[in-house]
């Protein structure tokens, strides 16, 4: 910029936006237009130039207002690196937090929060078995998901028999224990840690010698597992990396925690993401996320909040969060919290709002 006498300065969090299908729009690149997302003139008289863009379809997206995003117009998580609104919630943030209600879990494991948000404590009652596994819902339709679908599978020592939700995007968890999954006639040894990506139409089983505990997220959900009595051996090898372990060295640094995306466009994942994260002891900032999300705490306990209400969580915890619903994980572990998150549609973990 030549010439910097702009008075206003644009606040580092991304503006919920709905774009009209070809329709054109002036997003602002220096930060001091008031109108913000969008140019209000106030570059007048420096070199600095609105971005135009044609919007392609009617969406509701996060345009930035921080100006760090490297994919203008659009937020890339960027601003959380910028001050500490996502690291710390504010001070009257904790006021409003300390006077919602908390509730404990009902019968079934399960707590009910703001928005349909839930926390469930898997348990291993209505769990179906099928040779060497047995499989519980955690997420469905029934529970108010619209987007994806989440089965605890645990798995006995042996082979199991193939598996498959048809047509459908699949994305496992090793929660614990190791062996091999067998993706449609090829095999990738997995261990604690691993998340593995099943492509539309493609079966899977499992081998071990040890018991495997097995998060499997189904994205978009409506689709039950099926067993097969035989393999479908339709690999699709243009993609042939399916399986991610955490790697603390490739992780991505965001205000005070981290996170590494472990299934997505890498493995050749277009429409669900999913990661480990790794909290501090902290209170984030209330945010919100354009994407549906199932949250597993791997290590560390905390709470939950969701605006006038809040629970308690720990290691294991089952955590759905619909799209929009406001929320804070708070870590209470001095040794911080780790989780796993799966969310759809796909994107970064780091876009909030
Ligand atoms: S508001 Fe700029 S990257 Fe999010």
């Amino acid at each position: 910029m030549t010439q910097n006498n702009l008075k206003y300065v644009a606040v580092n969090k991304p503006i919920l936006t709905s774009l009209e299908k070809g329709k054109k729009y002036a997003w602002c690149t220096c930060k001091h237009s008031k109108s913000q997302p969008f140019c209000d003139g106030s570059h007048k008289g420096t070199d600095m130039k609105p971005l135009v863009f044609m919007a392609d379809k009617d969406e509701d997206v996060l345009l930035c207002t921080c100006k760090a995003t490297a994919s203008g117009p659009y937020c890339d998580g960027a601003h959380n690196n910028l001050e500490d609104t996502y690291a710390e919630a504010s001070v009257e943030e904790v006021v409003s937090m300390e006077n919602s209600t908390q509730v404990n879990l009902d019968l079934n494991g399960k707590a009910l929060l703001d928005g349909g948000a839930y926390v469930l404590r898997p348990s291993s009652t209505n769990s179906q078995s099928a040779g060497t596994i047995s499989y519980q819902p955690m997420i469905s339709e029934e529970d108010g998901a619209t987007k994806l679908s989440l089965h605890k599978i645990d798995v006995l020592s042996g082979i199991s028999p193939w598996l498959q939700y048809e047509k459908v995007d699949t994305v496992l968890y090793i929660m614990d224990g190791k062996g091999q999954v067998e993706i449609a006639g090829k095999e990738f040894d997995v261990q604690q840690e691993a998340g593995i990506y099943i492509r539309p139409g493609e079966a899977f089983r499992f081998k071990t010698d040890t018991l495997m505990t097995v998060f499997a997220t189904v994205c978009p959900l409506g689709t039950d597992l099926t067993i097969l009595s035989e393999n479908v051996t339709n690999f699709q090898s243009e993609h042939a990396q399916r399986s991610v372990t955490f790697d603390r060295e490739t992780a991505t640094v965001m205000a005070n925690r981290l996170y590494q995306e472990l299934v997505d466009k890498k493995v050749g994942s277009k429409e669900v993401t999913q990661f480990i994260g790794e909290i501090p002891k902290s209170r984030a900032a209330m945010h919100r996320h354009l994407y549906e999300e199932a949250i597993i705490i791997l290590t560390g306990i905390g709470r939950m909040w969701t605006g006038t209400k809040w629970t308690e969580v720990e290691m294991g915890d089952v955590i759905f969060l619909p799209h929009r619903q406001g929320h804070s994980l708070e870590c209470t572990s001095d040794s911080g919290m780790r989780l796993m998150g799966v969310f759809y549609p796909s994107g970064s973990p780091a876009i909030n709002y």
